[in-house]
């Protein structure tokens, strides 16, 4: 590396450190903790990676998920340090991924937004958890006054105002929202959706918005089948997923029924009211088919029929 590029790079490292204080610092203490040269354990001081951190950081705008992750982790530590050098297996980068992925959600993607996360992410938050809340209640086996749910990834919780009678609890990964809900009075625990166990079976489990933090979908399916005895019940966007082969993985997980309702409700833009009855409307009529080609995602409870 040249002396101009070596000056570029500790720019671009300073601007970071400055702009993003929190990932820069994450992502440096994950590669100390994981130590994929083995440079800590010799005596180098916590900070050793900072260099790589640096250019990682920059591209984790491009990362869709963990396994994304791993590609750049691995690249770029062929870059910095040659492929000859002895290094993790690309196996070990795999902790290294799923660490980076959770401090970007955490410091960038998710934690920022936190404190209004129900206010800003939709623009109109009542119509559009109170249409989510109604067809969570009657997609499927029906849910009554009692019943327990479980809400994974759940963000602040605001869902749980439109639940009232159920027993709700959220799960997310943020410590931020996990603060933001708890403001707001809502039971809502730190937890992983591919790992978190609720104490008691629930009616139902919820996932919206998030299925693709699922890091294995038929296992995470298999997961919740243990502990819900009712529904799981999760949003599906046609473009990105394939219905048939979501259906197979919930059928091997043990959920060998699924109702599908397309859920017309936009989220970046408000709606009168007569615009939102005859949206809701379509969401039963054959056109719906072709109004999910272009936008919306369908609603999906996936249940046993013993
Ligand atoms: C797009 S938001 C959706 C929040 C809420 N479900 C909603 O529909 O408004 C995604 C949420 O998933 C959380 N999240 C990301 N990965 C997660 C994981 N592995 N386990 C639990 N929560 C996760 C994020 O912190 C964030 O709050």
């Amino acid at each position: 590396m040249d002396d101009a590029e070596h000056s570029r790079r500790r720019q671009e490292r300073e601007r970071l450190r400055r702009e993003q204080p929190q990932l820069f610092a994450d992502v440096t203490e994950i590669l100390a903790q994981h130590d994929p040269v083995g440079l800590v354990a010799v005596g180098a001081p916590r900070d050793e990676y900072e260099a790589e951190a640096g250019t990682i950081i920059p591209r984790l705008d491009s990362a869709a998920d963990a396994r994304d992750v791993h590609r750049i982790l691995v690249e770029e530590f062929d870059r910095w340090f040659g492929r000859d050098t002895p290094k993790m297996s690309a196996g070990d980068f795999a902790g290294v991924a799923e660490d980076v992925w959770a401090a970007w959600l955490r410091d960038v993607q998710y934690g920022p937004q936190a404190a209004r996360w129900t206010e800003t992410a939709y623009a109109d938050p009542y119509a559009y958890l109170a249409h989510r809340a109604e067809l969570i209640l009657s997609l499927g086996p029906k849910l009554e006054p009692g019943d327990a749910l479980l809400d994974l990834a759940c963000g602040d919780g605001g869902l749980a105002e439109h639940l009232p009678g159920i027993r709700y609890r959220g799960v997310d990964t943020s410590p931020d929202m996990v603060e933001s809900a708890r403001q707001h009075g809502r039971d809502v625990v730190l937890g992983d959706l591919n790992e978190y166990e609720p104490p008691e079976p629930v009616a139902a489990t919820t996932c919206f918005r998030a299925i693709y933090y699922a890091r294995d979908r038929e296992a995470f399916f298999r997961h919740a089948a243990g502990y819900t005895e009712k529904k799981l019940v999760f949003d599906l966007n046609p473009r990105q997923y394939r219905v048939a082969d979501v259906r197979d993985d919930l059928r091997r997980a043990g959920f060998n029924e699924l109702e599908l309702r397309p859920f017309f409700s936009p989220q970046r833009f408000s709606l009168p009211g007569l615009a939102v009855s005859a949206l809701h409307a379509l969401e039963r009529s054959p056109l719906a088919g072709l109004l999910l080609r272009v936008r919306f995602s369908y609603l999906c409870a996936a249940f046993r029929n013993e």
